[in-house]
């Protein structure tokens, strides 16, 4: 084989396994089904039903929502008030901007660079709600979540999530207890994952967003935590699909303009977006292991010539003090066949061997 080509596949052996070991989680949460944390439908017992009362209500009787302030837009009001006329008896608590920072600068001063600098508002939204479950414990509702029927059978669980399909959990509707290790373990990972990936709805997502929080659920349960740190997952069918399902969508406009819309419609399709990514990868790759044997030939082609013809390559080098481009160069070795050197092609393949 080609030495050339061995330290192609050497370089690109090297380069996969770092991607690979870097999107390891990202890899493995396309075979993650979330089964053995579900929430089982017959473990909820139904709205009315006096099982409730029987449950253990470990998860503190909080609601929190965010939003930028006081004034919650029109096309919302219904979601909103669905959860508070619900549950009476719930603390509800609206994080506003002014409200969110002042309670990061007041308990996690050392956050509070990092959420000041995140680019984008939403990251500022997502990253509130892991603070305040992780510090108060409660649920939290995305304000165009409506709710439809009372929480209270979701506060037996340490920690709920809600799954999403295909794969993977969102931040939209989740519950804890306070000091929950997992929503420790996310506050505490934030940071690190306040990076830029160029595009705007990749960077929210990945920083703060769905696509962290799954990343950091998958690691987290590798270590295999104790029934009191399981996080449980509300499935679909259980979030918001039937009459008996806890909440309702309301298809508000959303409160960040189209950007936000981009942002949810890649939080739904995280998945296929990973994978385009792969192929792309694939696709470069091939460009580059194709421009990488041009390149590999016309090397060999130049230094044969240089080396092997001294008599040519003064004259060609004396004659035309430019580099010739590639074409004409093929031409003038050409000429050399015709003049009586006719091994070029002969000595190109000894080269590969
Ligand atoms: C549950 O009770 C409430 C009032 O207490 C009632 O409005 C609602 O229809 C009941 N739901 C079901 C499913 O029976
Ligand atoms: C909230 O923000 C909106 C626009 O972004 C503004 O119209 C409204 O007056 C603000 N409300 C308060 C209470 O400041």
């Amino acid at each position: 084989m080609r030495r050339g080509v061995v330290i192609f596949i050497l370089v690109n052996i090297l380069i996969i396994t770092f991607l690979v070991r870097s999107v390891f989680t990202l890899l493995s949460l396309l075979v993650e089904d979330a089964a053995a944390d579900a929430i089982h439908r017959s473990d909820i017992p139904s709205p009315n039903s006096s099982l409730i009362e029987t449950r253990p209500q470990i998860i503190p009787k909080i609601i929190h929502q965010t939003y930028k302030n006081e004034t919650i837009p029109e096309h919302w009001r219904e979601a909103q008030q669905s959860c508070i006329d619900l549950h009476p008896d719930y603390e509800y608590i609206l994080w506003t901007n002014e409200k969110s920072r002042e309670f990061i600068a007041a308990e996690y001063p050392w956050f509070l660079d990092t959420f000041d600098g995140y680019e984008y508002p939403i990251q500022r939204a997502d990253s509130i709600r892991y603070f305040v479950l992780a510090h108060y414990g409660g649920t939290y509702i995305d304000l165009d979540d409506g709710c439809n029927r009372r929480l209270d059978p979701l506060l037996a669980y340490p920690a709920w999530v809600r799954r999403t399909a295909p794969t993977g959990i969102s931040n939209d509707a989740m519950g804890s207890v306070p000091q929950h290790p997992f929503f420790l373990r996310v506050i505490e990972t934030l940071q690190s994952y306040d990076r830029s990936w160029l595009l705007p709805y990749i960077t929210v997502m990945y920083s703060t967003g769905p696509l962290f929080l799954s990343v950091v659920w998958k690691q987290y349960m590798g270590d295999k935590p104790s029934e009191s740190g399981r996080v449980r997952i509300l499935m679909q069918d259980e979030y918001n699909r039937h009459s008996w399902s806890f909440f309702t969508h309301h298809k508000g406009n959303s409160w960040h303009g189209k950007d936000a819309r981009l942002i949810f419609w890649m939080g739904g399709h995280w998945m296929f977006l990973t994978v385009l990514g792969f192929v792309l990868a694939g696709v470069v790759g091939f460009a580059l292991w194709w421009a990488y044997g041009r390149l590999l030939l016309l090397g060999a082609q130049y230094k044969y010539r240089y080396r092997k013809i001294p008599g040519a390559a003064t004259v060609s080098r004396s004659t035309s003090p430019l580099r010739m481009p590639n074409f004409l160069r093929r031409v003038s070795a050409k000429k050399d066949e015709e003049c009586g050197v006719s091994e070029t092609t002969y000595e190109l393949y000894s080269r590969r061997d």
